[in-house]
């Protein structure tokens, strides 16, 4: 068990270098599976995550060497798709793997994936695109397997915009015959990174961005060298820290673009925020506004920003209410923050922040990926000590996180890893 060991109230300035997308390289490292060659990736940041993606490819025959700055994935020695139980259960977009797989072998094996605790994560969606597509599915205690003799373009009409069900849906038809439309397909970046990727392999794939996506499959698809967009939630985090320390801060290799409504929500608050192309400078004044927020599907703003955004806004004189829509169990945190000083009450979709004056350093446990990172920045700017528990879950997402916060000022020590 890791913990950080947070100093509060230190004085935080200076540039921060954002790493790789996460939420990017994950579905690009599934992508890697349907070349049957040799992908290089740069900027796959080094987190738990993205490992555990290596660690499939590998135990499936595939191999992975990491250079200084990036990866070089060889999928030509795959042979087995039955993706090891104990890793599925470890990450939640080892599911993404299964559409790579049913691409090059029309066959893939899986259980139920896991990934963090923030309300049911069902995969029907998945499922369904690929029984579109005319995929056979049988589920058996658990396991589940897909198969078909060929896949044949269709149209999808998805329930919702699931990142991953149409991530899932591209990966799948990227070498089917014929074309699929997805319609009501989610617009993230990411998806557009997937899309940018999957066309330099020389896959014929237009929309992405949009929420109508065309796949033309092509027959087959060659060796790529790619990098990989800035993480967006980490460019995010650190906005929202330098707000709650209400300082300056340069946010480097970071896209403005990506996170428009976490920028405006941030200049409606009264910070100054200058933009350039690659970079992000957020100057915070000492006195804030309150803002409300309510999550949404992109281009709304992003349900993985709430937990930092709302333990931003603890401190800001004022009532803000923030209405979560995407995931039901996403206010775990908050009951770390109340023990830290912070008036927070939820209520179904809704959590109510009264702003305090002071938040206070205590010993908190991390519940999920983003509420860890919550607690942390919350620690950056309370009174005393915050012993932040349970960090493997922070260690998910974010990479070099201490080391990245200590260069701007945060008195931090990670103990245990
Ligand atoms: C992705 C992101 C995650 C982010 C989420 C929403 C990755 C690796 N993860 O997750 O960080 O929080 O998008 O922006 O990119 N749903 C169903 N049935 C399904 C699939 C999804 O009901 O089969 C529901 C989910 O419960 C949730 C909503 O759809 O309420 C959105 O989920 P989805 O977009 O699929 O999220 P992920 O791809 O898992």
């Amino acid at each position: 068990m890791s913990e950080y060991i947070i100093k509060g109230g230190k004085k935080i300035e200076g540039e921060v270098d954002i790493s790789g997308s996460k939420n990017a390289s994950l579905p690009i490292i599934a992508a890697c599976v349907l070349n049957g060659g040799k992908s290089t990736l740069y900027n796959v940041p080094k987190i738990h995550d993205t490992e555990m993606m290596f660690e499939i490819l590998k135990r499936l025959g595939g191999s992975v060497e990491k250079k200084k700055n990036k990866v070089i994935i060889d999928t030509s020695k795959i042979e087995k798709y039955e993706i090891p139980e104990e890793l599925m259960r470890q990450m939640r977009s080892s599911v993404i793997l299964v559409g790579g797989f049913l691409g090059r072998y029309r066959k893939a094996v899986f259980s139920y994936p896991g990934g963090c605790d923030i309300g049911a994560r069902p995969i029907e969606l998945h499922l369904k695109v690929f029984e579109k597509l005319g995929i056979n599915i049988n589920k058996n205690y658990g396991n589940i397997e897909c198969f078909c003799d060929k896949i044949m373009g269709e149209k999808i009409d998805l329930d919702c915009p699931s990142v991953g069900a149409t991530e899932n849906a591209i990966l799948a038809s990227c070498l089917a015959e014929g074309t699929t439309i997805i319609n009501n397909a989610a617009r993230e970046p990411e998806i557009v990174d997937l899309q940018n990727f999957l066309n330099k392999m020389g896959a014929k794939i237009k929309g992405a961005g949009t929420s109508h996506i065309e796949i033309e499959g092509v027959k087959q698809l060659k060796d790529v060298s790619y990098n990989i967009i800035p993480d967006r939630i980490e460019t995010g985090t650190f906005l929202c820290l330098a707000a709650i320390n209400r300082t300056n801060l340069i946010v480097k290799n970071s896209k403005a673009e990506h996170i428009t409504p976490v920028i405006d929500k941030l200049e409606e608050m009264g910070c100054k925020l200058k933009i350039e192309k690659n970079q992000i400078e957020i100057n915070s004044p000492k006195k804030l506004k309150t803002v409300d927020i309510k999550t949404m599907p992109y281009p709304g703003f992003p349900t993985d920003m709430q937990s930092v955004f709302a333990t931003m806004l603890t401190t800001v004189k004022g009532t803000s209410v923030i209405v979560e829509n995407i995931f039901e169990s996403r206010y775990k945190y908050t009951q770390e923050l109340v023990r830290m000083g912070a008036k927070i009450t939820t209520e179904g979709k809704t959590a109510i922040i009264k702003g305090v004056r002071k938040l206070y350093g205590t010993t908190v446990k991390a519940t999920d990926l983003r509420g860890g990172a919550a607690l942390v920045v919350a620690g950056t700017a309370a009174k005393g000590i915050t012993k932040v528990e349970n960090i493997e879950y922070i260690l998910r997402g974010y990479e070099d996180f201490s080391k990245k916060l200590e260069k701007i000022g945060v008195d931090i020590e990670l103990k245990g890893n």
